[in-house]
Formats: structure tokens, C-alpha cells, sequence
């Protein structure tokens, strides 16, 4: 296999300091095999760049992006760039580079580690076992749609956002989220939407029904509002499996989903359909804790791992990350999101990093 090409942001707050920890992983990786398989390039993103290059996203950080094998992003964000025109506020270099790079399908993975069990703020008899897949549509919806803006209107200040889906938008994201619920043991899929209200929801319910109906008349396929999905979410979770949804419904409900499994920190995921796939945690730069060496690396370990397996195809080293931190979680090891008050032991970002290098380690010792 040739040497692998990495792009890495790292970005704001506390994605530096979980970054640190992905790429201690992918050495790991490489020390294990005994082979140079990944060359990483660090390019900037967000609010660091804005400091530097009064961009949120260069056209150099675009060009390495887009000739690279894969992606991992950190987190982007802060107070300091709040007051920022919204153009040049750490999220648009984020939401510049899904879109330029065509990155429609977001994969969020809401799978709950047994050992994690009691982290969730949910009772123990309605998470054990979950394990749900969020497909989220990322490249157009709420986020992209025409008009937008801030205007006078008969005098009266007014901000408008448009929500738009057009046919080839919905069926490209059905077929990537059917072909994830067809692989799956047992799978369906859900779509989520809110076509009693949204027009765009209509058109939404009606092409993943027909691209069911079409391509995938094996796959179990069924609709549920969004508010009622909401819910349904807390009250009885093992009812998903496979979900597929909009950009705004999708970011809403995968951080909700995030606490069944604990915690934010637990949740990666991918952004596939593009030319190349990007890898970052769900959560934010979290700056009321950035620098104090507390911040949970899993979501971007196991992003690392959602990598190896998606854009390099690499599933044994993939699953040695996922059993690692199966296994540090089993041993008790825990950071203070997931720690619960005189169970297990409490670590910071590089130790808990640390150990799951060392248990990929021994994983592989016993192969
Ligand atoms: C996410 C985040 C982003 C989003 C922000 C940082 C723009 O919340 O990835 O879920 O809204 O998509
Ligand atoms: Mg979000």
C-alpha cells in the first residue's frame, strides 16, 4: 500500500489537544506494522486561521485538502470569534470545506460501550445495547440554501435562512444511508423528517421512499417526524437502527443521540461522498476546558479508526483502535465527562490516549 496522505486541522480549543492524541494512534498503527503508511500535513482552520490569515479557511488549506487521501478535523470555534462578521467566524471555514469538497453524507455513529453504561444520564435498561447510525445530509438543507441573509424589509430587520432539497440532493443521501442499513444485521432505516409542515420535507419522504422502493425493496424503510423522533429517541432508542435525515435535523439529533452513549466526547464520525473522506468528532472546541488536559480524545480516536476503515479500507487496524477503547473503558480508565463519582479511575486527554496506544499494543500481541 502506498504511504497514505493525511490533511490534518486541528483547529480551535480543545481540538488541538485530541489531535495530538489521533495522531499518536496512527504512529501506534505504524509501529505495529512495522511500516511507514501515513504522512500527515497540518493546515489551518478556523479561528487560528483567521488569526493568521484573516480567513477561516485558506485556499491553501482547500488545495491540500483536495489532494490529500483523507482528512481529520479537530474542532473549530470560540468566544474570541464570536463577534466576527459571519462570514469570517470559525464555522464558516468548517462549513466551506464540507461544501467545496461535496462531503454530503455525515456518518454518526450513537453506539453505547458496555462499560459505559452507567455514564449515561439515561437508565441502564433503555441504552444497553444501542448502537444507531446516523446518516446526516451535510452539503445542502437549512445551512447552504438561497436567500439567506439579514435585511430590511419595509423597514423592518429581517433574517432569512431557506431551507432547499432538490431530488439528486435526497436520492444520493438515501442511497449512501440504504447501502449502510443493507449492510447492517438486520437493518432498516429510518427517515426523519417534517413533512407535515416543510414542503422540502415532502419532496424529502417522498424520494427515500421511491430510491426504497427502486434500489433497495430489501431494506425495512420508515418515516418519523422529527419532533416525535426527538422523543422517541429517549424514551425508547433500540426502536432505530439505520436514520437518515437533514443537515439541521441531523446536527440537532446526533447530539441528543450522544448522550444515550454517555457523553458527546464518545461520538465520531465520517463525512463521506466526496472525493476525499473527513473525520472529526461531533463536538465542539469545549474552550471552558481547552489547555486544562481534561478533554475526552475518544470521538476523535474513534474517528481516526472510522478512517482506517472507510477512506484506507484498513479493518483489522480499525478494529484494534475500536477494541482498545473497549478495553481501557472495561479497565476502568475514564475522562471527567464520562466519570462517574468513586467509579473507575479519573485520567486527562494524553493518558487516556496513551493507554489506548498501549492497548491497541496488546490487542495486537495476541493476534
Ligand atoms: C457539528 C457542528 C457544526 C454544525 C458547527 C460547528 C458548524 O455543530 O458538526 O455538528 O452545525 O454542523
Ligand atoms: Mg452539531
Amino acid at each position: 500500500m502506498s504511504v497514505k496522505k493525511i490533511c490534518v486541522f486541528s483547529g480551535d480549543g480543545i481540538g488541538k489537544e485530541v489531535m495530538r492524541e489521533a495522531l499518536g494512534i496512527l504512529s501506534t498503527v505504524e509501529d505495529i506494522s512495522g511500516k511507514r503508511l501515513f504522512e500527515t500535513e497540518e493546515e489551518l482552520l478556523g479561528g487560528i486561521c483567521y488569526d493568521a490569515c484573516k480567513v477561516p479557511l485558506t485556499e491553501q488549506g482547500l488545495l491540500l485538502a483536495r489532494a490529500s487521501d483523507a482528512i481529520l478535523l479537530g474542532a473549530v470555534g470560540g468566544p474570541k470569534w464570536d463577534t466576527l462578521p459571519f462570514e469570517l467566524r470559525p464555522e464558516r471555514g468548517l462549513l466551506g470545506l464540507r461544501r467545496e469538497m461535496d462531503m454530503f453524507a455525515n456518518v454518526r455513529p450513537a453506539k453505547v460501550f458496555e462499560p459505559l453504561l452507567d455514564a449515561s444520564p439515561l437508565r441502564r435498561g433503555i441504552v444497553e445495547g444501542i448502537d444507531i447510525l446516523v446518516i446526516r445530509e451535510l452539503a445542502g438543507g437549512l445551512y447552504f440554501g438561497e436567500p439567506r441573509g439579514i435585511f430590511m424589509i419595509d423597514g423592518v430587520e429581517t433574517g432569512i435562512n431557506t431551507e432547499v432539497y432538490s431530488r439528486p440532493e435526497i436520492e444520493r443521501v438515501a442511497r449512501v444511508a440504504f447501502t449502510f442499513a443493507r449492510e447492517r444485521k438486520n437493518g432498516k432505516l429510518t427517515s426523519v423528517d417534517k413533512s407535515n409542515v416543510l414542503e422540502s420535507s415532502v419532496l424529502w419522504r417522498k424520494v427515500v421512499t421511491e430510491v426504497g422502493e427502486k434500489e433497495f425493496p430489501d431494506v425495512p424503510l420508515s418515516h418519523i417526524l422529527v419532533d416525535n423522533c426527538a422523543m422517541q429517541l429517549v424514551l425508547n432508542p433500540r426502536q432505530f437502527d439505520v436514520m437518515v435525515t437533514s443537515n439541521l435535523f441531523g446536527d440537532i439529533l446526533t447530539d441528543e443521540a450522544s448522550m444515550i452513549t454517555g457523553s458527546i466526547g464518545m461520538l465520531p464520525s465520517a463525512s463521506l461522498g466526496g472525493t476525499v473522506g473527513m473525520y472529526e468528532p461531533i463536538h465542539g472546541s469545549a474552550p471552558d476546558i481547552e489547555g486544562k488536559g481534561i478533554a475526552n480524545p475518544l470521538a476523535m480516536i474513534l474517528s481516526t479508526g472510522m478512517m482506517l476503515r472507510y477512506s484506507f479500507g484498513m479493518y483489522q487496524e480499525a478494529a484494534w483502535v475500536e477494541n482498545a477503547v473497549d478495553r481501557v473503558l472495561a479497565e476502568g480508565y475514564r475522562t471527567a465527562d464520562i466519570y462517574c463519582e468513586g467509579k473507575g479511575k479519573k485520567v486527562g486527554t494524553s493518558e487516556m490516549g496513551s493507554l489506548v496506544c498501549e492497548a491497541m499494543r496488546q490487542i495486537f500481541g495476541k493476534e
